[in-house]
């Protein structure tokens, strides 16, 4: 018999007794009272009732309890208290059930947050039930407000909106979203469960940035080299049909040698820049005399000046055992791209200053000063993009492709250096080179 049963028989045996009990003592009085059989019946009822009363009671107190069952366990006799326990035994490990599966989903939610993309839950009318961190921050939206409302209301992109009604979510869609400048989402959806749906986003505007200047860039380098085989191109069928005089020959050749020349300068850049931006950083156990560096440039500025400039080079007596680190023929570049540049932008007659000079912190500035045609303040942030000129016809006369700069940039940024820009526009312009003091030793 289980105890369950077990306590049945004995609440009933208690209860009968109790009715005998007080049949026998009605009885006893009645005999003495008169009425036996009516008194001891009356007072067995009321023993029997007197017990129930009591039961009534104390179920009454623990039904209390059930109610509030953080409040202490009342004091109950005998299975009363039995039965109190057993419940608060059953609520402690429904608690525990309910705190470890709050972990897990505590867990579970921290891992998707984790992630870098965003997620969103929508549930089966396309109401927003859940937003991660992610999400929120790509999509500008406020994590509690905008919980149950519908989505399109808040992602009103027509991409995305589209995408969502066709109902075909086997692709990812992108979508162009302004948070404080264009970025780009690529979004997908998957439907779980009963037609709900995990709207999955993720910042592309990184990767879409890239592709469009790897398209830009193929189409610049195409247009840059088809210009001069145009031309090329010109002369030949000209020298194939007509007969020249000999003037005329020597003129056409030596234009074609021009444009030859050109895509020769273009494609000698394009590998200068491939080579440094494939390499290392240059490691800083190498070291050039800076005295070395300011010669040769001098040299290559006389000759591509071809005495139309006047131009100087400056430098303190201290500095002649000065030493940059890093790689040379990479410093000869961006300091010959700097002088190069001010020879071909300052009219004949106007000075050249090329300067190498210490700060008080140890760090290096080479510069180069012109009194040429200046530049623009708009057009400066943009001189080291790949193949922008100021003005595209004046430098492609000057045999210019627009990469120049970008090298320079490449190069000071590979050693821990800056590149600065400042010139007004028909005054003239200073490029300095910063040197960090890490970069820069007395021998
Ligand atoms: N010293 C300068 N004075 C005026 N404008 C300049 C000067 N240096 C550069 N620029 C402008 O900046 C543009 C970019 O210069 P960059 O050296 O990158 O290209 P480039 O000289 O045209 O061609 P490349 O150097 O590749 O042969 C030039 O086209 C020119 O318009
Ligand atoms: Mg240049």
């Amino acid at each position: 018999m289980d105890s369950s049963n077990s306590w049945l028989l004995s609440r009933v045996l208690v209860r009968l007794v109790a009715g005998a009990l007080g049949g026998v003592v009605g009885y006893w009085l009645g005999l003495h009272l008169g009425y036996p059989v009516a008194l001891g019946i009356a007072l067995g009822a009321a023993s029997v009732l007197a017990l129930s009363i009591s039961d009534t009671l104390k179920g009454h107190q623990l039904l209390d309890w059930l109610r509030n069952p953080e409040d202490p366990l009342p004091q109950l006799p005998g299975i009363w208290a039995e039965v109190a326990h057993r419940v608060q035994r059953v609520l402690h490990l429904r608690d525990d059930a309910i705190a470890h599966e709050r972990a897990r989903l505590d867990e579970f939610l921290s891992a998707i947050e984790a992630s870098p993309h965003g997620v969103l839950l929508l549930d089966a009318t396309d109401h927003i039930t859940w937003v991660s961190a992610a999400a929120a921050d790509h999509f500008g939206l406020d994590r509690q407000r905008d919980l149950q409302q519908r989505v399109t209301n808040l992602i009103r992109q027509p991409a995305f909106v589209q995408y969502l009604a066709a109902g075909d979510f086997r692709e990812p869609v992108k979508v162009p979203v302004s948070r404080g400048g264009q970025t780009w989402l690529q979004l997908h959806l998957q439907v779980y469960g009963d037609g709900l749906k995990l709207l999955q986003s993720q910042d592309i505007t990184e990767r879409e940035r890239a592709d469009t200047m790897r398209r830009d860039f193929v189409a610049n380098v195409s247009h840059e080299i088809r210009t001069p085989l145009t031309v090329l191109n010109g002369f030949i069928e000209t020298l194939g049909a007509l007969p020249l005089t000999e003037v005329e020959r020597k003129r056409v050749i030596g234009l074609m040698a021009q444009q030859a020349e050109r895509m020769q300068g273009l494609v000698a850049d394009l590998l200068t820049l491939a080579q440094i931006e494939g390499s290392p950083r240059p490691a800083s156990g190498r070291w050039v005399r800076v005295a070395a560096l300011l010669q040769r440039i001098e040299t290559d500025a006389r000759g591509l000046s071809r005495e139309r400039h006047p131009i100087t080079v400056l430098f303190e007596p201290s500095e002649q055992a000065t030493e940059v680190s890093g790689i040379e023929s990479e410093w000869l570049s961006a300091m010959g791209n700097l002088v190069s540049n001010a020879v071909r932008y300052t009219p004949a007659g106007q000075p050249i200053e090329v300067r190498w000079a210490r700060l008080p912190d140890g760090a290096g500035e080479f510069s180069v000063r012109d009194h040429g045609i200046g530049i623009d303040a708009e057009h400066i942030p943009r001189l080291t993009e790949r193949f922008y000129r100021v003005d595209g016809s004046r430098s492609r006369d000057t045999g210019g492709t627009g990469l120049g700069l970008s090298i320079v940039k490449h190069v000071v940024q590979r050693h821990g250096g800056e590149l600065k820009i400042t010139s007004e526009k028909g005054k003239g312009s200073v490029f300095t080179l910063h040197v960090p003091a890490v970069r820069v030793r007395r021998a």
